[in-house]
């Protein structure tokens, strides 16, 4: 339990809602109790006047209304009075027990998606969406089982048991004895059961899921999958593993079946010891027939409380599972932290001096002893190979991972320094994997404002060289994209992601080969506006087209995490090494193409 224990401090939390729970639950059960007793009475009174008629000399039956009609009248208005305080106290219960999972499971569900948000992006590369998705998903609804359901029939039983007990032991203790016999077998036989059944049902999601993520990858890969012919061998994947989803399904159904009858067994057996009991008891005279009308109804009470043990405890043992996992990820250490330090405005002068960085996951050192100084609006040009550590300059930037020697400086104080909200906010970094939700483009243009209007919009995109683009669509700035959207063209893709960066008016710009999908005109349109519109903002520009950095003073050519040449692109070339090779190089595939 020790892992639900972590629950307690939301209980704190809805104390009121707890204590009246009970409170409910317990005067709920206490008129319940009330139903058999008048019952017991009401037939005893009965029995009595019979019995009284047949020694009298009159016959009664035909008058029998007249004479005690009132007093069962009287029985029947109590009968329903309590069977309705019953219910409006059982309906309060409901209001508060379940009421307060429903609040736990928001204030839980909301700990954790917060706690997603500020887990570093090695915590994403570890762990798998599916798993965080059925962490937040599941496992809170697992959790919120044993909050709502499994409490409240915790304290049902409790109360009832004791308040039924009570009741018995005080006209029987020999009967209650007898009747509750055959109960902690009932709660034995159906704990098996529906741990039988849980194996079951985890089985059978697991296949499900394996389905899912088969199916998920077929249809977003649809296109490869057509193309490469591959059609059948997934039709023949996905027979398989149905047929042996159909067989679990099956066997738990199978299970499932016996359940209702072994536990309507149970209590029969249950009911008819009673009666036997008590009529044995009765023909001694120790108790009235009355009493055995009230048994049975106890018997009834108490049987469903006793099955739910089993369902309970099999209830508590899944939340303890499913708060283990969620109390790994609560608890997973967050590396790179605010650390609550104030805003402050950044300026744009980035400085990196003698910086090592190593990924370790993979353990690459993609950054090697590198320094370099860019003042506040000067822009800076990134060249390199495949795997020279360009996107790491930018991702060690947004602190999206600290170094691990030297230091980032950014207007001269250390990054770490900087808060951290703002840091990124300065920043309009387009990634190199462009990425766009499924929402309108205009939403997507907007993301990372708070307001945004229309104007603002359609300028950044024009300025952006895709509003023609937009406009030509159907729904304009409106047209969805995405998954369920229209289909865009990786150079559409990057100039909007571009808009969405520029559109913050950020001190620092990063573009991470954005704009590779984009035809040479429109890249130099693209360069020309951040030239002049964005003049006074910091900029690097990483790059695979040398033919865009003509104008560019401050280039760093990178390999393996180090700078292997500096300088001005007329520098670079004259010094024939290999910036000016590449450069000969791309000339030819042009002149070639
Ligand atoms: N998230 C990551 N985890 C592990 N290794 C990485 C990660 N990102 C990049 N690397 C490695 O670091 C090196 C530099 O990568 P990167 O900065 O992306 O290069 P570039 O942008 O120049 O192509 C590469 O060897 C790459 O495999
Ligand atoms: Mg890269």
């Amino acid at each position: 339990m020790k892992h639900l224990f972590t629950l307690n401090k939301y209980f704190a939390k809805y104390k009121w809602h707890l204590l009246l729970g009970i409170l409910c639950v317990s005067l709920s059960k206490y008129f319940s109790v009330l139903v058999p007793q008048t019952i017991r009475k009401a037939l005893d009174f009965v029995f009595e006047k019979v019995e009284a008629n047949k020694n009298a000399e009159v016959q009664l039956s035909d008058s029998f209304l007249d004479l005690y009609g009132n007093e069962i009248m009287l029985f029947s208005a109590k009968l329903i009075g309590f069977s309705i305080l019953m219910g409006i106290f059982m309906y309060l219960m409901r209001q508060t027990i379940i009421v307060m999972s429903r609040l736990i499971e928001f204030d839980l569900r909301n700990a954790i998606f917060s706690k997603y948000e500020m887990l570093n992006y090695q915590f994403y590369k570890v762990n798998k969406t599916g798993d965080l998705m059925s962490r937040i998903t599941e496992d809170v609804s697992k959790v919120r089982m044993y909050l709502g359901p499994g409490l409240l029939y915790g304290i049902n039983l409790v109360s009832l048991f004791i308040i039924v007990i009570f009741a018995m032991y005080r006209v029987s203790p020999t009967l209650t004895f007898y009747t509750l016999i055959p109960l902690p077998f009932l709660s034995i036989s159906i704990y098996y059961i529906s741990r039988i059944i849980n194996k079951k049902s985890e089985l059978i999601q697991e296949q499900l899921a394996k389905i899912t993520t088969v199916s998920q990858e077929v249809y977003s890969g649809i296109r490869v999958v057509k193309s490469y012919e591959k059609s059948d061998k997934f039709n023949t994947f996905f027979d398989d593993q149905s047929t042996i989803h159909k067989k679990k399904s099956l066997e738990l159904a199978r299970v499932n079946a016996l359940f209702f009858p072994l536990m309507i067994l149970l209590i029969g057996l249950s009911t008819l010891l009673t009666i036997y009991m008590g009529g044995v008891l009765a023909a001694r005279g120790e108790i009235t027939p009355g009493n055995i009308a009230e048994f049975v109804i106890y018997v009834n009470y108490l049987t469903w409380p006793f099955t739910s043990i089993g369902w309970i405890a099999s209830l508590v043992q899944q939340a303890e599972a499913s708060q283990k996992r969620i109390n790994e990820f609560l608890n997973a250490d967050v590396e790179i932290k605010d650390d609550g330090l104030e805003s402050n405005t950044i300026k744009g002068k980035i400085e990196f001096r003698n910086v090592n960085f190593h990924y370790k996951e993979s353990g690459i050192k993609a950054i090697d002893n590198l320094s370099f100084t860019l003042n506040q609006g000067e822009k800076l040009a990134i060249v390199g190979l495949t795997a020279s550590g360009k996107s790491t300059i930018a991702e060690l930037l947004l602190r999206t991972y600290d170094i691990d020697e030297g230091a980032i400086l950014i207007d001269d104080k250390n990054i770490t320094k900087h808060n951290l909200s703002t840091l990124r906010r300065s920043i309009g970094y387009v990634p190199q994997d462009v990425f766009l939700f499924s929402d309108s483009i205009y939403n997507n243009i907007g993301f990372g404002m708070d307001k945004i209007d229309p104007i603002s919009i359609e300028n950044v995109a024009k300025n952006c060289a895709v509003h023609e683009d937009i406009i030509g669509f159907e729904n304009g700035y409106e047209t969805e994209v995405g998954e369920r959207g229209v289909t865009l063209s990786g150079g559409q893709k990057q100039r909007i992601s571009i808009a969405r960066a520029l559109i913050k008016d950020p001190k620092i710009v990063i573009l991470d080969d954005s704009l590779s999908a984009v035809d040479t005109k429109t890249e130099k349109k693209i360069t020309d506006f951040l030239e002049t519109t964005l003049k006074g903002r910091t900029s690097i520009l990483i790059t695979h087209r040398m033919s865009s950095l003509t104008s560019y003073k401050n280039i760093i050519v990178l390999d393996k995490g180090k700078i292997i040449e500096q300088g001005s692109h007329t520098e670079l070339i004259a010094k024939g090494g290999f910036y000016s090779d590449m450069v000969d190089m791309q000339k030819y595939e042009y002149t070639a193409l």
